[in-house]
């Protein structure tokens, strides 16, 4: 199916349906971010990345429009010490800034969680400069059409974010989320510019700390969250988890403990003990098979449940290139495939909402997977 035409059916028959639809997933209707914890969510991750350039206004601004429940910003901080939205401290694959001569003399090579980086970070720049550059599209190769916006957008911070957030729930009618996630905390904690109290003051001054705000706070750290916790964290948070590899905060600290051992039921009970979700790699919920194709689903739906915690798998995208190989329709990555019932699947499997590039996508599957 082509994007536009997925874009286009959203805007015929807008915003019904991204409200009022339940799923069928957690047994308690407890109250989590604003939603009934049954009631499965679409999270615009990056905002709609797959339709502009990542983690701009323009981004988050058309996830809302096409049904979006949640926008996602990943946060990192700048030299001056303010939240902005970037997947990673490293700007030079998201933005224009190789093409800004005057900081050319910024281009260092930094270990990041273990690993050397070389780019441009935004902990070296003050918001004013990093306000001079302009994003482009990180997937150009699968995203052609996205680079029409390179140049137009500039990095926003999370400020911009929740003022559009307040913008928009009043326009559009229906009260939307936030689903902010700390990037590289032990990093940014030891280069003297930890997220968390920052998080919390934005989210203390926006009214959105409490149990009921729509928020869900994540992390790929477990500590960052405990933390976030002990400082006064009330509204709903999630462990981000991993198909491999462990926290940074416990590589670090030399506890032997991966994200296998988070995803245990043994595991799954310990993070219940400071979050309310999960946020897992879809292939941890549906791995896929040795030929490329949709497996079986394993037990970490029903096991998460038991500890009482929701599911928010990531990351759905509609191109041939990120779809099981049973799910692609054509030889072109870059062509969008069966994106919709991958999605039916997984939400069929129980899974609490999803993280995808194309909410409205999410929305349609959202329908199809529910319906009576
Ligand atoms: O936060 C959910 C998902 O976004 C995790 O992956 O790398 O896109 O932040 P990433
Ligand atoms: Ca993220």
């Amino acid at each position: 199916m082509d994007r536009r035409t997925v874009i286009a059916g959203i805007a015929a028959a807008p915003l019904v349906a991204a409200t009022g639809v339940t799923g069928t997933s957690s047994a308690s209707a407890a109250e989590f971010g604003g939603h009934e914890r049954h009631r499965t969510l679409v999270i615009g991750h990056r905002g709609a990345s797959g339709y502009r350039p990542e983690h701009t206004l323009a981004s988050y601004e058309l996830a809302a429009r096409i049904g979006a429940d949640f926008m996602e910003p990943d946060l990192v901080p700048t030299k001056d010490g303010v939240l902005v939205c970037r997947h990673e401290p490293e700007i030079g694959g998201t933005t224009d800034v190789a093409d800004h001569p005057e900081f050319a003399a910024r281009k260092v090579t930094k270990v990041l969680d273990g690993t050397p980086v070389t780019g441009w970070f935004t902990e070296d720049f003050t918001l004013a400069e990093l306000k001079t550059l302009r994003a482009k599209e990180r997937l150009p190769a699968f995203r052609q059409e996205n680079t029409m916006y390179d140049g137009r957008f500039e990095v926003p911070t999370f400020v911009e974010l929740l003022e559009l957030r307040q913008r928009l729930s009043r326009e559009l009618g229906r009260e939307l989320g936030v689903y902010p996630e700390t990037k590289h905390p032990t990093y940014f904690q030891k280069a003297g510019l930890p997220l968390e109290q920052r998080l919390l003051d934005l989210l203390n001054r926006y009214g959105l700390n409490h149990r009921g705000a729509p928020v869900f706070v994540q992390s790929f750290e477990t500590g960052s969250l405990r933390q976030l916790r002990t400082l006064g964290l009330r509204a709903p948070s999630v462990q981000l988890l991993s198909a491999g590899g462990a926290p940074f905060d416990l590589i670090d600290a030399g506890d032997p403990r991966t994200y296998a051992d988070l995803s245990t039921p043994a595991g799954l009970r310990q993070i219940a003990s400071y979050a309310n979700g999960i946020g897992p790699d879809k292939t941890q919920i549906i791995p896929r098979a040795a030929d490329g194709t949709l497996g079986t689903p394993t037990s970490l739906v029903p096991d998460a449940h038991a500890a009482g915690l929701v599911l928010h798998p990531y990351t759905f995208r509609a191109e041939n290139n990120f779809l099981p190989v049973d799910y692609r329709r054509g030889a072109n990555l870059s062509d969008f495939g069966r994106g919709i019932d991958e999605q039916v699947t997984y939400l069929k499997a129980g899974i609490d909402g999803l993280f995808t590039d194309q909410a409205d996508i999410g929305v349609i599957a959202r329908n199809e997977a529910f319906k009576s």
